[in-house]
């Protein structure tokens, strides 16, 4: 069963069935009109959850000549973990920052085709620090995903992206020591030594060799060291492999047992690398994660804030706002929903909670595409089978928080002779080395901020002064800042930036700041999943399976290997459709 379980999970995580056919390629058809889903009869579908995933099934199914209702707890937006804060909660009312997705791997062409077809602008997103330069490259780069049938997609106009290669000025500050990326790069050994770690590779080439043993399942290695496909059939199987192997395995015991890393490396690549913060989670994640966030990546970001793709979405549907889904009754020749009215929100990050009278709703079939966290509050009538209840109770729900914080100028932008010209008189030099003029790009820290970021670009629309993102963690790290006052975690998010960049900062920092627990969101529950170890393979097969041929779920926990990103509740949802007008 085990085995079994591991091919299953292969194939779903490399987008392809028993014959190896590439799924990707279908979903970016049916994404963009090139293709259709299969015609049946018309039913009458109620979706529950107006989150990427949701609309995007809605909107295949509406297509196609079914009768679509969508159902959204939240009164007040659509979106669900994209959420973009902006208007009034800035003092410059012409910035917006982003709660929840941000960054967009080039790499995941499902989201960047659906953007480009709903004409929702992008622009790179810059993981490292680059030069302020307006016109880096043109927004809509060309993207082409090439499949191993040896078809392309391609999306955007030309010319293709090649990002511009980082400063390095932005800072590496732990144990008491702040040396800028750059320097650390040319000369890892110091910071590496403050751990204890006697090397002088930096922490993200050690992690990256420490991902070889996980790679040779899938790939070969090249002569000149880079790493090539193997053909998927092979795939298929190594990747099954490696799920049967590894998935029982936490990344701490992967790296000790498996690599012999020391304590002390675990500690150093571990604070570095975001990886302590889930050292006890599934192993297989942390595999993913890193090909999707790494210096080598380029990204694109939506210009106008990534809640213009869940408005672009959300455009003509029939969506009911404030409607909580709290009871579902199936196995009677149909599906009935009861929802009650949301009755918040209480505050930004929390978003609401449930009172009010119920109404009920009757449909031939129901999509959830809401987290399996919140399912967890919902009754079945029938219950639901054993294996989906289990996945439901038990699957990880990781958490994620997000501290933002507006200043009136940019001062990121400046190099050390701009801040001697703002400053006059009451110049004071940078505490940790001249400042660097970059967009983008951001800061490591072991404090509990841990990793800032740098907005890439200006505001579109001339507004002087922008907003960063002073403190992003995940799991342990966003505990540590869930139980704080918004303004305690502005305090110290603000303390933590000036502490790396000098008091000079706090003088362009308004009095507006907003913070985002995802945990305590009332309708996500928690960032994204992230399994703990065996739960890819014992509760895995059991997420995305239909009930009844009349429940259908959907959502990036229903994608194994895009939990966490827009993608996978892209393939959720379209995988959703598929399942409701298969034969
Ligand atoms: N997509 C999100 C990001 O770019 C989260 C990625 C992974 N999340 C996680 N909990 N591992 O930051």
């Amino acid at each position: 069963a085990r085995q079994e379980a591991a091919l299953t999970m292969a194939r779903r995580i490399l987008l392809t069935d028993a014959d190896h056919r590439d799924l990707t390629l279908d979903y970016l058809k049916l994404l963009t009109g090139r293709q259709r889903l299969r015609p049946v009869a018309p039913r009458d579908v109620l979706v529950v959850g107006a989150g990427v995933a949701g609309m995007v099934c809605a909107r295949l199914l509406l297509a196609a000549g079914h009768k679509v209702r969508v159902l959204e707890a939240n009164r007040s937006r659509v979106g669900g973990r994209v959420k973009t804060f902006r208007g009034d909660l800035w003092q410059d009312s012409r910035l917006h920052a982003e709660a929840g997705a941000m960054r967009i791997p080039s790499s995941h062409v499902l989201t960047l085709a659906l953007a480009d077809h709903l004409k929702v602008p992008r622009r790179p997103f810059h993981l490292v620090d680059v030069p302020p330069q307006p016109d880096l490259v043109s927004g809509d780069a060309r993207v082409v995903y090439r499949s191993w049938t040896g078809e392309e997609f391609a999306t955007g106009g030309a010319p293709a992206y090649t990002a511009p290669k980082g400063l390095g000025g932005r800072l590496v500050h732990v144990n008491g020591q702040t040396v800028s990326k750059a320097a650390y790069a040319a000369d890892p050994g110091p910071v590496n030594k403050s751990f204890g770690w006697d090397s002088t590779q930096t922490a993200g080439a050690a992690f990256d060799r420490a991902l070889d043993t996980a790679r040779a399942y899938t790939m070969v290695k090249n002569g000149d060291g880079s790493w090539s496909d193997k053909p998927i059939e092979q795939r298929v199987t190594g990747m099954a492999q490696l799920l049967y192997d590894l998935d029982g395995y936490s990344l701490l015991r992967y790296l000790q047992e498996s690599e012999g890393w020391s304590d002390a490396q675990v500690q150093a690549v571990g604070t570095l690398e975001n990886l302590t913060s889930r050292l006890s989670y599934g192993f297989l994640h942390s595999v993913f994660d890193a090909s999707d966030i790494n210096p080598a990546v380029t990204y694109f970001e939506f210009s106008a804030g990534t809640d213009a793709l869940t408005e672009a979405l959300a455009k003509d549907l029939p969506i009911e706002r404030g409607k909580v889904a709290t009871r579902v009754r199936f196995g009677d020749g149909g599906v009935t929903v009861l929802a009650e009215p949301e009755s918040g929100p209480e505050d930004e990050a929390c978003e609401g909670a449930i009172g009010g009278d119920r109404c009920e709703y009757r449909a031939d079939a129901v999509v959830l595409a809401v987290p399996y966290a919140a399912l967890r509050h919902v009754d079945f009538d029938p219950i639901l089978p054993y294996g989906k209840r289990r996945a439901i109770a038990e699957l990880k729900h990781d958490t994620a928080h997000k501290v933002l914080v507006e200043f009136t100028e940019r001062w990121w932008e400046w190099d050390e002779d701009t801040w001697k010209a703002k400053l006059g008189a009451d110049y004071r030099p940078a505490p940790h080395g001249d400042a660097v003029a970059a967009v983008g790009g951001g800061c490591v820290s072991d404090e509990a901020s841990r990793f800032v970021y740098f907005p890439s670009h200006p505001s579109d629309d001339g507004a002087p002064g922008g907003i960063v993102l002073a403190a992003y963690n995940w799991a342990e790290d966003a505990l540590r800042f869930d139980a704080l006052t918004p303004a305690d975690r502005h305090t110290e998010a603000l303390d933590h930036l000036a502490g790396l960049f000098g008091e000079r900062i706090r003088r362009y920092a308004t009095d507006r700041h907003v913070s985002q627990s995802w945990l305590r969101n009332r309708w996500a529950l928690g960032e994204a999943v992230i399994e703990t170890p065996g739960q890819l393979l014992s509760l895995g097969p059991h997420v995305p399976a239909p009930v009844d041929g009349r429940l259908f779920f959907a959502g990036d926990h229903c994608q194994p290997r895009y939990h966490a990103w827009i993608s996978g509740a892209i393939a959720s949802g379209v995988e959703a459709a598929l399942q409701l007008t298969a034969g």
